[in-house]
């Protein structure tokens, strides 16, 4: 995984906005193996990886209700949030409300004016991401509204919390060249209007540069030897 803050990566689209918010230092433990982190097993998907076709939607792992049970409070990082209940998880706001997109488990929080707000459970067995988070990284760069080319989305499962992270006036420019994998991730896109799915090598550039706009953040995990040689690329 490589992150890097501050990028600037010109195309043909531009948009997004500034944005940022901070809250109290939020902590992580009781993450188990499972799909929920919140407690184990509850998952019924593939083994190691995000469910091909039909692991979307209200089906199996759904919501968890929260209710009075489980507190959400704000982690540090902005658009990241903790759900204190029986065991913690990190948790990001869903972005599409009764979704699921790997089978993970889904929490519904009542707000004191009685509106409900879903999180997702964000797990660091499958996301390394959120295992930096949980591992204490200072800075991770994407905050609300942040504008971020990611590549090496695979199916989808970091980026769709990545998504939930820059909230609608963000966008995550998401690159993966293996049509398999690539398949997830445009119907995950079907949903979340804030994820662009490119399905080309990160290591070319001049191939997909005319749909990404200008990026605040540059964020690698294609998982391959020269990993660092293609962050390169964009510098
Ligand atoms: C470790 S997985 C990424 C997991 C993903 N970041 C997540 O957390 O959900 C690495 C991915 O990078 C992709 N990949 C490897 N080399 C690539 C390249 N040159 N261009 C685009 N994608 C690449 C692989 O197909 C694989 O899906």
């Amino acid at each position: 995984m490589v992150a890097r803050g501050g990028g600037g990566f010109r195309g043909g689209r531009g948009g997004g906005g500034g944005g940022g918010r901070s809250g109290g230092r939020g902590g992580g433990r009781g993450f188990g193996r499972g799909d929920s982190g919140m407690k184990r097993g509850g998952g019924g998907g593939r083994r190691g990886g995000a469910p091909r076709g039909g692991g979307r939607g209200r089906g199996r792992g759904g919501g968890m209700k929260g209710g009075s049970k489980v507190v959400v409070e704000p982690h540090r990082h902005a658009g990241v949030f903790i759900a204190k209940g029986k065991e913690d998880a990190l948790v990001t706001k869903n972005l599409v409300p009764g979704e699921a997109v790997y089978n993970e488990k889904r929490i519904s929080v009542q707000n004191e004016d009685g509106t409900k707000v879903e999180y997702r459970v964000w797990n660091p067995f499958r996301s390394k991401l959120a295992a930096g988070i949980l591992g204490g990284l200072d800075h991770i760069w994407i905050k609300p509204g942040s504008r971020v080319l990611y590549l090496g989305a695979a199916s989808g499962t970091t980026v769709s919390h990545v998504s939930d992270l820059v909230g609608p006036e963000g966008m995550v420019y998401a690159v993966e060249f293996s049509h398999r994998s690539g398949r997830d991730l445009v119907n995950m896109a079907k949903k979340r209007t804030n994820v662009i799915p490119i399905i080309e090598d990160a290591r070319h550039p001049a191939k997909y540069r005319m749909l990404v706009g200008m990026v605040d953040v540059i964020f690698s995990d294609v998982a391959q030897p020269d990993q660092v040689c293609v962050f390169c690329t964009f510098l």
